[in-house]
């Protein structure tokens, strides 16, 4: 697949526009399109290059109804299965219905999903689903479509994409401060705002990692789409900049924040003494790759009736189990049986990958593990991608929409994606139109303050910090859980928020220190959520706890005083 060109730099400046899209996945970049092709204007920030997000590394495709043999009724069943009694029933119709629509518009932008011989679509299997429905370009469906959204953003003047801007912290009318890396950013409410009126969304800081200088951005719209928190765990599937930056931000402004306790680890991401989590799409199992275990027997059978196609949730806890009762550092995953021309064509980058790493995955078996992969939960918000704060919307992994439950379904995410994106477009403009007709004052937010004294300690703490807290995640807060376990999180959690709070005050503020605030703050949220549930549901599985309530609910969190 040829790369989009890069586009020459865009200098940052103080500006003004209709709505901010934080992040360039392929929820940000749909919903900004289609915001744009409403008359709107649009800026796009995000904080490496525009291609670097969640959708460009995902492998597997779009869960979505076109078989003749498929109907939506099957696929709304799988994902209230796979969501163990926490999906919105109503939410979970909603999307899927919407699916084709979507996927229609993805063609007309120009994408080519894989087609069989007879030029039908080549639909792949993946755990938890009851019919082939995964449409897919080769095991590279997330670039394809990011590419697609790419070209199309670039020919749509209303819209302007900031690279190399990372979000700080949203500004709102009301008296809510970000505290930003030790720094209190002006605590008096933005002019022009009323202690009367509703709090609502006045725009963003953002930092400019190229020049180190915070600018202001203001808008009364901000769709945040800026993905998981995968690197919140020692290992995952995720990209470097699946920091919960989102997340993070929309608590601190007050937003309730859903469910946070379902993480979904991938059952095989590629063992690898380097500690990168290369994913082995859960769409090689769909072409029948078997897991073994140390001594060869294939024991997902032993576990559940789909076998190596159950839930992920299942699948993931099976090779924990596995490896735990055999001491084995990973299992083994078996595609053998296939030749080597069928899985070159494909699974081409997960042949050339494993290849690059020794593995010819035509005659040997592929070392695997699980990793983090997919944040389950994220920022509440309705079927229009409304939060609880006015103006402030969101959509894509960042969300919880209530579609995934307590376990998502394998490449339902994707098509969430691009449904919620079109949704929030619709409800976007019907808010910003209110909006004109009230004539609510223009509002100013003041320029950021920076406290930076230069007096700052050793940079390398925050390299600390970061492998402190990554590697509590990883040992207290996995796949298998205690009370005990999370007591200890929360207590290691603490002390790093405090920190964060204290130590940092005078150190400037640099990409990698908001990523640590954010992926803390999203570290509490985890502990925090999965201290509340005192049950095993989906993927939140917990020794003291090991049976479901009967009532299934969903875990919330909302900063005192939001
Ligand atoms: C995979 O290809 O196994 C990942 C797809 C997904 O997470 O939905």
């Amino acid at each position: 697949m040829r790369a989009v060109p890069a586009s020459p730099p865009v200098p940052v400046v103080s500006r003004s526009f209709d709505v901010l899209v934080i992040g360039s996945g392929i929820a940000g970049l749909s919903f900004a399109l289609k915001v744009a092709q409403l008359g709107h204007s649009v800026a796009i920030l995000t904080k490496k290059n525009k291609a670097d997000s969640n959708t460009n590394w995902a492998q597997g495709g779009i869960a979505v109804v076109t078989a003749e043999t498929d109907d939506f009724a099957k696929h709304v069943e799988d994902t209230l299965v796979a969501g163990d009694g926490l999906c919105d029933r109503a939410v979970v119709k909603q999307i899927i219905r919407d699916g084709p629509a979507r996927i229609r518009e993805l063609v007309e932008l120009g994408l080519k999903f894989s087609r069989d011989h007879d030029g039908e679509y080549d639909l792949g299997r993946e755990g938890g689903h009851s019919e082939r429905r995964i449409l897919h370009v080769k095991d590279m469906t997330g670039k394809a479509i990011e590419n697609a959204l790419l070209k199309s953003i670039a020919r749509e003047p209303r819209v302007s994409l900031f690279e190399h801007v990372f979000a700080i912290d949203v500004v709102t009318t009301g008296k809510l401060a970000g505290l930003v890396a030790g720094k209190k950013t002006a605590r008096k409410p933005a002019a022009g705002a009323s202690d009367a009126a509703p709090n609502r969304i006045a725009g963003v800081y953002a930092l400019d990692v190229r020049d180190g200088r915070v600018r202001t951005f203001h808008a009364p719209v901000v769709m945040l789409s800026t993905g998981g928190a995968g690197q919140v765990y020692l290992y995952t599937t995720n990209p470097d900049i699946a920091t919960g930056d989102g997340i993070a931000m929309a608590y601190r402004a007050g937003v309730e924040v859903r469910n946070m306790e379902f993480i979904q680890f991938h059952p095989t991401a590629l063992y690898s003494l380097s500690g990168k989590r290369f994913l082995i799409s859960e769409a090689v199992r769909g072409e029948g790759a078997i897991l073994r275990n140390a001594e060869g027997e294939a024991f997902m059978t032993r576990y559940h009736p789909l076998a190596d196609l159950a839930p992920r949730d299942i699948v993931a806890r099976a090779i924990d189990a596995e490896m735990k009762r055999t001491g084995a550092p990973h299992v083994w995953l078996d595609i053998t049986h296939r030749n080597a021309a069928f899985l070159r064509e494909r699974f081409p980058q997960i042949y050339r990958f494993c290849a690059a790493e020794g593995i010819d995955i035509a005659k040997d078996k592929i070392p695997v593990v699980p990793a983090a992969h997919y944040t389950c939960g994220g920022v509440a918000t309705t079927t229009a991608a409304e939060t609880s704060l006015a103006g402030l919307y969101a959509c894509g992994e960042v969300a919880c929409t209530g579609l995934h439950g307590a376990n998502r379904l394998a490449s339902n995410s994707l098509l969430e994606a691009v449904v919620m994106a079109h949704r929030g477009a619709a409800s976007v403009n019907a808010y910003l139109r209110q909006a004109r007709k009230t004539a609510a004052p223009a509002l100013v937010i003041p320029d950021w303050k920076d406290h930076h004294a230069g007096d700052e300690d050793e940079r390398v703490v925050l390299a600390h910090n970061w492998d402190e807290l990554r590697r509590t995640l990883w040992d207290y807060v996995s796949i298998m859980r205690t009370t005990k376990r999370l007591e200890r999180a929360r207590t290691r959690i603490a002390n790093l928020s405090r920190e964060i709070q204290e130590y940092y005050w005078n150190f400037s503020v640099d990409p990698r220190l908001l990523e640590l605030r954010n992926l803390v703050q999203v570290a509490e949220l985890i502990v925090e959520c999965a201290l509340q549930r005192r049950e095993s549901r989906g993927l939140h599985a917990i020794a003291d706890y090991p049976k479901k309530q009967r009532r299934a609910e969903s875990s919330k969190l909302r900063r005192k005083g939001g």
